[in-house]
Order: C-alpha cells, then structure tokens, then sequence
C-alpha cells in the first residue's frame, strides 16, 4: 500500500500522500491542503518546501554529496569538460564523440554578439558593477532575437535559444570587464575551445601576442564544473519561478544572475577575497575577525563559511581546496598572504565551538576566489565567473519546468497587516 501521512486537524483526519523520490526523499504532498482544510502552510526562506520534482542534480547535505544527472561531482571535476557537463545537464546524457562535436560547433558558431550590444554599453556609468551589466544584456538578447518571448517555443527554436545563450554569454561576460577598464572589446576566437576563448577575450590586447597558459585553462574548467548546477537554490528557483509565468529563456536566466549577485549567495565569493584583504590590510589577526562573526551585536559574518544545505562539508569545497592549492602550486604563488590568510582562518573556525554547533564549514565559494585571484581575474568579476558557470544549470531548469508544463509559481502568504479600516482624507490624519 503506498505510504501515506496523516494530518489531525480541529480532530478530523486528513490523509496526505507520501511523494518519494529516486533518491528515497521523502514528502507529503500538500497540493491540495487548502481545498481540504482552508489552511496553507507556512515556511519562510523555504527551508523545508520542496518546490519542484526535478531529475537533474542530487544533493544530499548530511552526506556532503552531490551529483549531476547521476554522476558524482568528484568524477566529473576530475575527467570532463564544462561543455560536455553542460550537455549532460541540459540533455539528461553524457554526449557521444558525435553528439559533443555537434554541440560545441553550434555553440562556437553562435559566440558573435549584434554589433548593436557595443553600443549598449555606452550607456553605463563606468561604476556599474559587471552583474548588473551581464544580467541587462543578457535581457537585451530578446530584443535581437525577438521570438525567443514565445511561450510556445517548439523544440528547435528552444534548442536554438539555448545555443544562443551559452555562447554568448563568455563573449557579454568578457565584454562587461573590458568595458569597465577602457580597454577595446575582444571579438571570440573560434579555433579556440569555451574557457580558452573566454580567458582569450578577458586579458588579451589587440597589441600583444596572447599566450594560453593550460594550467589556468584546466582550472577555470573546473571551476565551471562544480558550479554549473545545485538544484533548487536562490538564483535557479528565481530562473524556474519567472519562467513559470512563460517568460523567456533570456529574461528568466537574467533575472537569475540578479539573484546571484546578492552576498548570501553567489555574491559571496566577491565578498571572501574582500574579507580577506581587510584582515590582511588590518594586520593578519583571524581571531578578531572570528569574534566578530560570533558577536550577535555585529552583522559580520564569515563569508564563505556555512551553507542552507550542507551540514557536514561542502563537496565542492573539498575539491576547489585541492585545485586552488594546485593552481597557486603551479604558477609559483604558493607564498599568497590571503591564502595563508584563508588558511589560518579555516583553522580557527574548523576548531571553535560556536561554528561547531552551527554546522559552518567553508562553503564553494570560501576557495574559489583565491583561485579566480590567482588567474588573474578581477574580484568584480567573481560573481560573473560563478554565472558562467551556473549557466547550463539555470537552462536545464528552466528547459524542465517548460518541458513538464509547470503551473505558474504563486506562493500564499499569512496576512500579518491591519484589518479593514476607512479612508480618512488627508486633513483628517
Ligand atoms: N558566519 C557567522 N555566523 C554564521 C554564518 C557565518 N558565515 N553563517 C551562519 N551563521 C550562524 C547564524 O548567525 C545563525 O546563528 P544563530 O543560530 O546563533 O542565530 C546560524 O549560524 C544559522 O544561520 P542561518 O543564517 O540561519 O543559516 P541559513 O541556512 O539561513 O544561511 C547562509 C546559510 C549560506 C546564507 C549563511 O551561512 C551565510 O550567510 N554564509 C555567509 C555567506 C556565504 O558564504 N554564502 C555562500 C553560500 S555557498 C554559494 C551558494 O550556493 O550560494
């Protein structure tokens, strides 16, 4: 007999179906809660509403695992390619030889912007931070490419927006920093692969001979990897929940990266490397910083410390740790104050009771700024690199709420305002 949850309300008996999932996740069923009992329940910041059904990233926060359609993140960290997780991803599949060549050529055909987008940059203040041009552009695609706002998109014309998009995207990414700095805008290079033709665009000059370095191309790989998806957090249930109301690939992922760029999420990264430089530029104490993040009085936190589902360890932390010690390894900046900085605090942190307790370990993006430092990559521009790579997760999302025909996302609320009064008119106040 299938499981069933019973709820006793003012003494009558509900029955709640039990909805459990391949990974043997439990939940009850309350769609129907309202109709039955006039009641809703209530959850604020989610912590316990599952939101969706959705077969693409498992994530188990007790256990530190995640994994991508099935595959474990170890694995594909280790042996595959940004675009071959991407495909994985948004198709469901490893790609054959076949199916990956295919992909790449389309992507790689497509990485050329309308020349009319330069001009939108123009219209900037030189402060405006590079989120808030990506995620303005990569709106302005609907405008150059007008169908894609048809919520009946069939099959070929999805599949040629989302070509668009993940092609584009390194181009408007590059393009945001360039333009911050006054330097001239690179156009892609298609003989190179995605990351080489990225790093190509962001740092080279018309003037000088640009040299690939493999090692910084094989960990911005990486990097890509262990953020291009984790099921339902801030910025991809932002993407599923504009999309549900038929909005565009386009528009629903822009307002994604304006998700991403707040300092709880993926804005954190920016924030670590800026924590990090303070404390060095305060005189190196972690134990003052540590004090702070436990006053209750002081809004600090530790950022890239803790994590809403991780409770043991951050599986990706644990490999970028490994990387980032790597890559500083490899190009001969293993001495860096700020990761002996992020070292000492970690430290200080793994073995104090009150981050004990908490559960607060270092998190993705605790490393992944040393990393992005030591390429060479602006701290601006961190939060950027965490789009680009959560970029196929935020497609395949959206591409099965649409393919699944999710209702529109329309939360209820416990009204906690005044009750029914008269209009006064403005003298009578
Ligand atoms: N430093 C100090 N105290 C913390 C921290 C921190 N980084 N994170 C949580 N706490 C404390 C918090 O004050 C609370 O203490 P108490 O129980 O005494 O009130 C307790 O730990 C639980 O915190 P919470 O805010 O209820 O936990 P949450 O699940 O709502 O928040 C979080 C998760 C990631 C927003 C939070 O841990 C945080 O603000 N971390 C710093 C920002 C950060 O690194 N964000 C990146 C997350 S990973 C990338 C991504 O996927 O977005």
């Amino acid at each position: 007999m299938a499981e069933t949850a019973e709820l006793i309300l003012d003494g009558k008996s509900i029955t709640l179906p039990v909805i459990e999932g391949t990974e043997h996740e439990k939940a009850f069923d309350i769609g129907k809660l309202r109709d039955q009992t006039g009641y809703v329940t209530l959850d604020s910041g989610y912590k316990n509403t599952g939101a969706t059904k959705s077969a693409i990233t498992f994530l188990d926060g007790e256990e530190g695992i995640l994994r991508y359609r099935g595959y474990p993140i170890e694995q594909l960290a280790e042996k595959s390619s940004f675009l071959e997780v991407a495909y994985l991803l948004i198709y469901g599949a490893l790609p054959t030889k076949a199916e990956l060549d295919n992909f790449s050529g389309q992507i790689t055909k497509h990485t050329l912007v309308h020349e009319d987008m330069r001009k939108i940059f123009d219209g900037f203040p030189s402060a405006t931070h590079p989120m808030a041009i990506l995620s303005s552009l990569i709106c302005a695609l609907t405008g150059f490419y007008p169908q894609s706002v048809s919520p009946d998109l069939g099959p070929e014309e999805m599949e040629l927006n989302i070509i668009r998009l993940l092609a584009k995207m390194p181009t408007i990414a590059a393009w945001t920093y360039k333009n911050n700095m006054g330097h001239p805008l690179n156009y892609p290079r298609n003989d190179m692969d995605y990351c080489a033709n990225f790093l190509y665009m962001m740092f080279s000059f018309p003037t000088e001979k640009y040299e690939i370095n493999p090692v910084v191309v094989s960990a911005l790989n990486k990097l890509l990897i262990l953020h291009a998806d984790h099921e339902q957090n801030c910025s991809t249930s932002t993407v599923r929940l504009v999309g549900s109301a038929n909005a565009s690939l386009y528009g629903s992922v822009s307002a994604g990266i304006n998700a991403l760029w707040g300092p709880l999420h993926g804005g954190a990264n920016q924030e670590v490397i800026e924590m990090l430089e303070a404390i060095e530029k305060d005189g190196g104490d972690t134990s003052k910083f540590i004090a702070k993040a436990k006053d209750k009085n002081d809004s600090f936190r530790l950022m890239g410390f803790g994590h809403r589902v991780y409770k043991n360890f951050d599986p990706r932390a644990k490999i970028i740790k490994v990387a980032a010690d790597e890559v500083l390894q490899a190009l001969g900046m293993q001495d860096s104050p700020l990761l002996k900085i992020a070292q000492e605090l970690e430290q200080a942190a793994l073995t104090d009771q009150y981050f004990i307790e908490r559960k607060l370990y270092p998190n993705v993006d605790f490393y992944s700024g040393i990393i992005y430092k030591a390429l060479g990559i602006p701290t601006e521009m961190f939060t950027v690199m965490f789009a680009l790579g959560r970029l196929p997760g935020w497609i395949a999302q959206w591409k099965e709420m649409r393919e699944n025909k999710e209702p529109i996302g329309r939360p209820r609320q416990i009204y906690t305002g005044e009750l029914e009064r008269d209009y006064t008119t403005i003298d009578a106040r």
